[in-house]
Protein backbone atom coordinates (compact mmCIF):
# COMPACT_ATOMS: atom_id res chain seq x y z
CA UNK A 1 0.00 0.00 0.00
CA UNK A 2 1.41 3.38 -1.01
CA UNK A 3 1.69 6.29 1.28
CA UNK A 4 -0.19 9.64 -0.11
CA UNK A 5 1.35 11.53 1.90
CA UNK A 6 -1.41 12.73 3.86
CA UNK A 7 -2.99 10.01 5.88
CA UNK A 8 -0.55 6.82 6.98
CA UNK A 9 -0.66 3.69 5.33
CA UNK A 10 -4.08 1.70 6.61
CA UNK A 11 -2.09 -1.82 7.33
CA UNK A 12 -4.65 -4.84 8.40
CA UNK A 13 -2.21 -7.28 8.51
CA UNK A 14 -1.47 -5.21 12.14
CA UNK A 15 -4.63 -6.78 13.25
CA UNK A 16 -3.58 -9.92 12.04
CA UNK A 17 0.19 -10.62 13.63
CA UNK A 18 -0.55 -11.88 17.18
CA UNK A 19 -2.54 -14.98 17.25
CA UNK A 20 -4.51 -13.03 20.77
CA UNK A 21 -5.49 -9.85 18.68
CA UNK A 22 -7.01 -12.07 15.85
CA UNK A 23 -8.97 -13.62 18.29
CA UNK A 24 -9.83 -10.77 19.85
CA UNK A 25 -11.13 -8.62 16.37
CA UNK A 26 -12.30 -12.11 15.22
CA UNK A 27 -15.80 -11.60 13.86
CA UNK A 28 -17.89 -14.95 13.66
CA UNK A 29 -17.73 -17.69 16.63
CA UNK A 30 -18.64 -21.67 15.96
CA UNK A 31 -19.94 -22.97 19.47
CA UNK A 32 -20.76 -26.60 19.56
CA UNK A 33 -23.97 -24.98 21.46
CA UNK A 34 -24.83 -23.65 17.98
CA UNK A 35 -25.17 -27.31 16.56
CA UNK A 36 -27.98 -29.45 15.92
CA UNK A 37 -27.42 -32.93 15.80
CA UNK A 38 -29.58 -35.32 12.98
CA UNK A 39 -30.32 -38.91 14.52
CA UNK A 40 -31.81 -41.80 12.31
CA UNK A 41 -33.94 -44.24 14.41
CA UNK A 42 -35.63 -47.54 13.59
CA UNK A 43 -37.18 -50.55 15.36
CA UNK A 44 -35.74 -53.63 16.26
CA UNK A 45 -32.78 -54.32 19.10
CA UNK A 46 -29.17 -53.97 19.27
CA UNK A 47 -29.32 -52.80 15.68
CA UNK A 48 -26.09 -50.16 14.52
CA UNK A 49 -26.90 -50.36 10.69
CA UNK A 50 -24.33 -47.99 9.00
CA UNK A 51 -24.84 -45.37 6.37
CA UNK A 52 -22.86 -45.97 3.90
CA UNK A 53 -22.83 -42.90 1.95
CA UNK A 54 -22.72 -41.20 5.56
CA UNK A 55 -19.62 -42.23 7.27
CA UNK A 56 -19.85 -42.13 11.04
CA UNK A 57 -23.81 -42.50 11.06
CA UNK A 58 -26.15 -45.55 11.48
CA UNK A 59 -29.75 -46.13 11.66
CA UNK A 60 -30.06 -46.87 15.27
CA UNK A 61 -32.77 -49.25 17.04
CA UNK A 62 -34.81 -47.49 19.44
CA UNK A 63 -32.89 -49.75 22.30
CA UNK A 64 -29.62 -47.86 21.75
CA UNK A 65 -30.83 -44.35 21.42
CA UNK A 66 -30.43 -44.13 25.42
CA UNK A 67 -26.71 -44.36 25.07
CA UNK A 68 -26.55 -42.50 21.90
CA UNK A 69 -28.60 -39.71 23.91
CA UNK A 70 -25.86 -39.60 26.74
CA UNK A 71 -22.82 -39.32 24.55
CA UNK A 72 -24.20 -36.63 22.75
CA UNK A 73 -24.82 -34.54 25.68
CA UNK A 74 -21.53 -35.47 27.36
CA UNK A 75 -20.21 -33.87 24.31
CA UNK A 76 -21.85 -30.47 25.07
CA UNK A 77 -23.86 -31.20 22.20
CA UNK A 78 -27.52 -29.28 23.36
CA UNK A 79 -30.14 -30.73 20.37
CA UNK A 80 -31.15 -33.31 18.19
CA UNK A 81 -33.42 -34.05 15.49
CA UNK A 82 -34.97 -37.32 14.97
CA UNK A 83 -36.13 -39.12 11.40
CA UNK A 84 -37.59 -42.59 11.91
CA UNK A 85 -38.18 -45.30 9.57
CA UNK A 86 -40.98 -46.62 10.07
CA UNK A 87 -41.84 -50.69 9.72
CA UNK A 88 -44.34 -50.21 7.30
CA UNK A 89 -45.33 -47.90 4.47
CA UNK A 90 -48.43 -46.91 2.91
CA UNK A 91 -50.42 -44.82 0.73
CA UNK A 92 -51.07 -41.62 3.55
CA UNK A 93 -48.18 -42.30 6.03
CA UNK A 94 -50.59 -43.47 8.43
CA UNK A 95 -47.39 -44.80 10.90
CA UNK A 96 -46.22 -41.76 11.27
CA UNK A 97 -49.48 -40.11 13.01
CA UNK A 98 -49.78 -43.29 15.75
CA UNK A 99 -48.81 -42.38 19.42
CA UNK A 100 -46.43 -46.03 19.12
CA UNK A 101 -44.85 -45.15 16.08
CA UNK A 102 -41.37 -44.83 15.09
CA UNK A 103 -40.79 -41.09 16.75
CA UNK A 104 -42.98 -40.89 19.62
CA UNK A 105 -41.45 -43.94 21.20
CA UNK A 106 -37.97 -42.21 20.24
CA UNK A 107 -38.92 -38.86 21.68
CA UNK A 108 -39.78 -41.21 25.39
CA UNK A 109 -36.31 -43.05 24.91
CA UNK A 110 -34.42 -39.62 24.68
CA UNK A 111 -36.18 -37.74 26.84
CA UNK A 112 -35.89 -40.61 29.93
CA UNK A 113 -32.40 -40.88 29.19
CA UNK A 114 -31.29 -37.26 29.63
CA UNK A 115 -34.50 -35.02 29.76
CA UNK A 116 -32.22 -31.72 29.16
CA UNK A 117 -31.37 -32.61 25.76
CA UNK A 118 -33.45 -30.55 23.09
CA UNK A 119 -35.62 -32.65 21.02
CA UNK A 120 -37.03 -31.66 17.61
CA UNK A 121 -38.56 -34.01 15.61
CA UNK A 122 -38.91 -33.47 11.74
CA UNK A 123 -42.24 -33.59 10.52
CA UNK A 124 -42.71 -35.29 7.29
CA UNK A 125 -44.45 -37.98 5.42
CA UNK A 126 -41.59 -39.13 2.94
CA UNK A 127 -40.58 -42.27 5.53
CA UNK A 128 -43.80 -43.11 6.13
CA UNK A 129 -45.55 -43.07 2.42
CA UNK A 130 -44.97 -46.17 0.13
CA UNK A 131 -44.55 -43.62 -2.89
CA UNK A 132 -42.11 -42.14 -1.03
CA UNK A 133 -43.41 -38.31 -1.54
CA UNK A 134 -44.16 -35.89 1.50
CA UNK A 135 -47.86 -36.03 1.68
CA UNK A 136 -50.85 -37.97 0.20
CA UNK A 137 -51.07 -38.04 -3.51
CA UNK A 138 -53.88 -37.44 -6.28
CA UNK A 139 -54.24 -36.71 -9.11
CA UNK A 140 -56.87 -34.07 -8.98
CA UNK A 141 -54.77 -31.45 -10.34
CA UNK A 142 -54.49 -33.98 -13.88
CA UNK A 143 -51.33 -35.62 -12.93
CA UNK A 144 -50.31 -37.46 -9.64
CA UNK A 145 -48.92 -34.45 -7.07
CA UNK A 146 -49.04 -33.97 -3.78
CA UNK A 147 -52.53 -33.14 -2.31
CA UNK A 148 -51.60 -29.80 -0.14
CA UNK A 149 -54.36 -29.16 1.58
CA UNK A 150 -55.09 -32.99 2.75
CA UNK A 151 -51.76 -33.11 3.50
CA UNK A 152 -52.00 -30.03 6.11
CA UNK A 153 -54.56 -32.14 8.19
CA UNK A 154 -52.02 -35.14 8.41
CA UNK A 155 -49.18 -33.37 9.49
CA UNK A 156 -50.91 -31.84 12.49
CA UNK A 157 -52.07 -35.28 13.53
CA UNK A 158 -47.95 -35.74 13.11
CA UNK A 159 -47.40 -33.32 15.31
CA UNK A 160 -49.57 -33.91 17.88
CA UNK A 161 -48.18 -37.25 18.17
CA UNK A 162 -44.64 -36.15 18.65
CA UNK A 163 -45.94 -33.24 21.16
CA UNK A 164 -47.86 -35.99 23.56
CA UNK A 165 -44.44 -37.97 22.99
CA UNK A 166 -42.75 -34.92 24.55
CA UNK A 167 -41.12 -33.23 21.60
CA UNK A 168 -39.67 -30.13 22.74
CA UNK A 169 -39.70 -28.34 19.06
CA UNK A 170 -42.06 -29.57 16.13
CA UNK A 171 -40.07 -28.99 12.44
CA UNK A 172 -42.27 -29.54 9.69
CA UNK A 173 -40.30 -29.98 6.62
CA UNK A 174 -42.71 -30.90 3.88
CA UNK A 175 -42.89 -27.56 1.99
CA UNK A 176 -46.75 -27.52 1.89
CA UNK A 177 -48.59 -24.27 1.61
CA UNK A 178 -50.20 -22.77 5.53
CA UNK A 179 -48.51 -25.37 7.55
CA UNK A 180 -46.57 -23.58 9.83
CA UNK A 181 -50.25 -21.87 10.42
CA UNK A 182 -51.90 -25.41 10.04
CA UNK A 183 -49.68 -26.88 12.50
CA UNK A 184 -49.43 -23.79 15.18
CA UNK A 185 -53.22 -24.05 15.28
CA UNK A 186 -53.44 -27.95 15.82
CA UNK A 187 -51.03 -27.50 18.78
CA UNK A 188 -52.54 -24.48 20.26
CA UNK A 189 -56.01 -26.35 19.99
CA UNK A 190 -54.53 -29.32 21.42
CA UNK A 191 -52.78 -27.70 24.87
CA UNK A 192 -49.31 -27.28 23.29
CA UNK A 193 -49.31 -23.73 22.84
CA UNK A 194 -46.13 -23.65 24.33
CA UNK A 195 -44.50 -25.90 21.89
CA UNK A 196 -42.44 -23.75 19.35
CA UNK A 197 -42.68 -24.51 15.28
CA UNK A 198 -38.83 -24.45 13.66
CA UNK A 199 -40.45 -24.32 9.77
CA UNK A 200 -38.15 -25.69 7.25
CA UNK A 201 -39.26 -22.01 5.44
CA UNK A 202 -37.36 -22.22 2.21
CA UNK A 203 -36.62 -25.70 1.48
CA UNK A 204 -35.14 -26.53 -1.84
CA UNK A 205 -35.58 -29.17 -4.21
CA UNK A 206 -31.33 -30.48 -3.96
CA UNK A 207 -29.57 -33.03 -5.08
CA UNK A 208 -28.11 -32.32 -2.09
CA UNK A 209 -30.19 -34.73 -0.51
CA UNK A 210 -29.13 -38.18 -1.84
CA UNK A 211 -27.16 -39.59 1.41
CA UNK A 212 -29.98 -38.65 3.36
CA UNK A 213 -32.64 -40.58 1.37
CA UNK A 214 -30.71 -43.96 1.78
CA UNK A 215 -30.40 -43.30 5.41
CA UNK A 216 -34.05 -42.50 6.19
CA UNK A 217 -35.27 -45.10 3.12
CA UNK A 218 -37.45 -41.71 2.03
CA UNK A 219 -36.45 -41.28 -2.13
CA UNK A 220 -39.60 -40.88 -4.08
CA UNK A 221 -41.09 -44.11 -6.16
CA UNK A 222 -42.14 -41.79 -9.19
CA UNK A 223 -41.24 -37.77 -10.00
CA UNK A 224 -39.37 -35.58 -7.55
CA UNK A 225 -40.11 -33.17 -5.43
CA UNK A 226 -40.04 -30.19 -7.48
CA UNK A 227 -44.14 -29.34 -7.24
CA UNK A 228 -43.08 -28.72 -3.65
CA UNK A 229 -39.92 -27.72 -2.51
CA UNK A 230 -38.00 -24.67 -4.35
CA UNK A 231 -36.24 -24.03 -7.52
CA UNK A 232 -32.62 -23.71 -6.71
CA UNK A 233 -32.69 -20.82 -8.77
CA UNK A 234 -34.92 -18.66 -6.87
CA UNK A 235 -34.01 -16.34 -3.94
CA UNK A 236 -36.62 -13.61 -4.05
CA UNK A 237 -39.16 -16.29 -3.72
CA UNK A 238 -37.96 -17.63 -0.55
CA UNK A 239 -38.27 -14.41 1.34
CA UNK A 240 -41.75 -14.88 0.20
CA UNK A 241 -42.45 -18.08 1.85
CA UNK A 242 -40.30 -16.83 4.81
CA UNK A 243 -42.41 -13.68 5.27
CA UNK A 244 -45.46 -16.29 4.82
CA UNK A 245 -43.80 -18.54 7.60
CA UNK A 246 -43.25 -16.16 9.95
CA UNK A 247 -47.28 -14.50 9.40
CA UNK A 248 -48.38 -18.11 10.38
CA UNK A 249 -46.21 -17.93 13.78
CA UNK A 250 -43.38 -19.67 13.06
CA UNK A 251 -41.21 -19.45 15.83
CA UNK A 252 -37.34 -20.25 14.38
CA UNK A 253 -36.72 -20.14 10.66
CA UNK A 254 -34.68 -22.62 8.59
CA UNK A 255 -32.99 -22.47 4.92
CA UNK A 256 -32.03 -25.93 3.82
CA UNK A 257 -29.66 -26.70 2.39
CA UNK A 258 -26.27 -24.52 3.30
CA UNK A 259 -23.84 -24.12 1.60
CA UNK A 260 -25.13 -23.37 -1.67
CA UNK A 261 -27.57 -21.51 -0.38
CA UNK A 262 -25.41 -18.81 2.09
CA UNK A 263 -27.02 -16.15 -0.42
CA UNK A 264 -30.62 -16.85 1.20
CA UNK A 265 -29.12 -17.33 4.83
CA UNK A 266 -27.55 -13.71 4.47
CA UNK A 267 -30.80 -12.20 3.04
CA UNK A 268 -33.30 -14.00 5.53
CA UNK A 269 -31.84 -12.68 7.95
CA UNK A 270 -31.35 -9.28 7.15
CA UNK A 271 -35.32 -9.79 6.40
CA UNK A 272 -36.09 -10.82 9.85
CA UNK A 273 -33.16 -10.06 12.33
CA UNK A 274 -35.31 -10.89 15.04
CA UNK A 275 -36.26 -14.39 14.25
CA UNK A 276 -33.83 -16.98 14.81
CA UNK A 277 -33.03 -18.33 12.06
CA UNK A 278 -31.00 -22.20 10.90
CA UNK A 279 -29.77 -23.85 8.18
CA UNK A 280 -29.51 -27.45 7.28
CA UNK A 281 -25.97 -28.52 6.25
CA UNK A 282 -27.36 -31.53 4.94
CA UNK A 283 -26.32 -34.91 4.07
CA UNK A 284 -25.00 -34.09 0.55
CA UNK A 285 -22.41 -31.49 2.09
CA UNK A 286 -21.28 -33.69 4.87
CA UNK A 287 -20.30 -37.01 2.26
CA UNK A 288 -18.65 -34.45 -0.32
CA UNK A 289 -16.14 -33.54 2.39
CA UNK A 290 -16.05 -36.78 3.76
CA UNK A 291 -15.23 -38.32 0.65
CA UNK A 292 -12.88 -35.86 -0.52
CA UNK A 293 -11.06 -36.62 3.19
CA UNK A 294 -10.71 -39.73 3.18
CA UNK A 295 -9.14 -39.53 -0.51
CA UNK A 296 -6.70 -37.50 1.20
CA UNK A 297 -7.74 -34.53 -0.78
CA UNK A 298 -8.66 -32.10 1.91
CA UNK A 299 -8.30 -31.60 5.52
CA UNK A 300 -11.60 -32.88 7.08
CA UNK A 301 -11.65 -30.72 10.41
CA UNK A 302 -10.01 -27.67 8.69
CA UNK A 303 -12.88 -27.72 5.85
CA UNK A 304 -15.52 -29.08 8.40
CA UNK A 305 -15.27 -25.97 10.72
CA UNK A 306 -14.57 -23.27 7.65
CA UNK A 307 -17.79 -24.57 6.12
CA UNK A 308 -19.62 -24.37 9.71
CA UNK A 309 -18.52 -20.96 10.16
CA UNK A 310 -19.20 -19.55 6.88
CA UNK A 311 -22.99 -20.80 7.58
CA UNK A 312 -23.21 -18.70 10.99
CA UNK A 313 -20.93 -15.91 9.29
CA UNK A 314 -24.36 -15.87 6.58
CA UNK A 315 -26.39 -15.22 9.45
CA UNK A 316 -27.58 -18.64 10.66
CA UNK A 317 -27.88 -18.76 14.62
CA UNK A 318 -27.89 -22.68 14.40
CA UNK A 319 -27.21 -25.55 12.59
CA UNK A 320 -28.72 -29.00 11.98
CA UNK A 321 -24.96 -31.13 10.93
CA UNK A 322 -23.91 -34.27 10.75
CA UNK A 323 -20.42 -32.76 11.95
CA UNK A 324 -21.64 -32.31 15.28
CA UNK A 325 -19.48 -34.97 17.06
CA UNK A 326 -16.38 -34.34 15.20
CA UNK A 327 -16.79 -30.53 16.01
CA UNK A 328 -17.48 -31.26 19.76
CA UNK A 329 -14.37 -33.39 19.57
CA UNK A 330 -12.11 -31.46 17.76
CA UNK A 331 -12.88 -28.28 20.14
CA UNK A 332 -12.47 -30.13 23.36
C1 LIG B 1 -37.79 -34.88 4.76
C2 LIG B 1 -36.41 -34.38 4.84
C3 LIG B 1 -35.36 -34.48 3.90
C4 LIG B 1 -34.23 -33.97 4.53
C5 LIG B 1 -34.63 -33.55 5.79
N1 LIG B 1 -35.98 -33.77 5.95
C6 LIG B 1 -35.28 -35.12 2.59
C7 LIG B 1 -36.00 -34.66 1.42
O1 LIG B 1 -36.65 -33.61 1.39
O2 LIG B 1 -35.95 -35.40 0.45
C8 LIG B 1 -32.86 -33.94 3.94
C9 LIG B 1 -31.76 -33.79 4.93
C10 LIG B 1 -30.41 -34.10 4.40
O3 LIG B 1 -30.15 -34.32 3.20
O4 LIG B 1 -29.51 -34.16 5.24
N2 LIG B 1 -38.68 -34.18 4.02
Amino acid sequence: MSDSGIFPTVRLRRLRQHPVLREMVRETELSVRDLILPLFVRTGSNIRQPISSMPGHAQLSLDLLAEEAREVAALGIPAVILFGIPDQKDATGSGACRDDGIIPRAVQAVKQAVPELLVMTDVCFCEYTDHGHCGVVSDRTGRPDVDNDATLKLLVDQSLAHARAGADVIAPSGMMDGFVGAVRQGLDAAGFEHIPILSYAAKYSSGFYGPFREAAESAPQFGDRASYQMDPANADQALREVALDVAEGADILMVKPALSYLDVIYRVKQAHPGVPLAAYNVSGEYAMVKAAAANGWIDERRVTLEILTSIKRAGADMILTYSAKDVARWVK
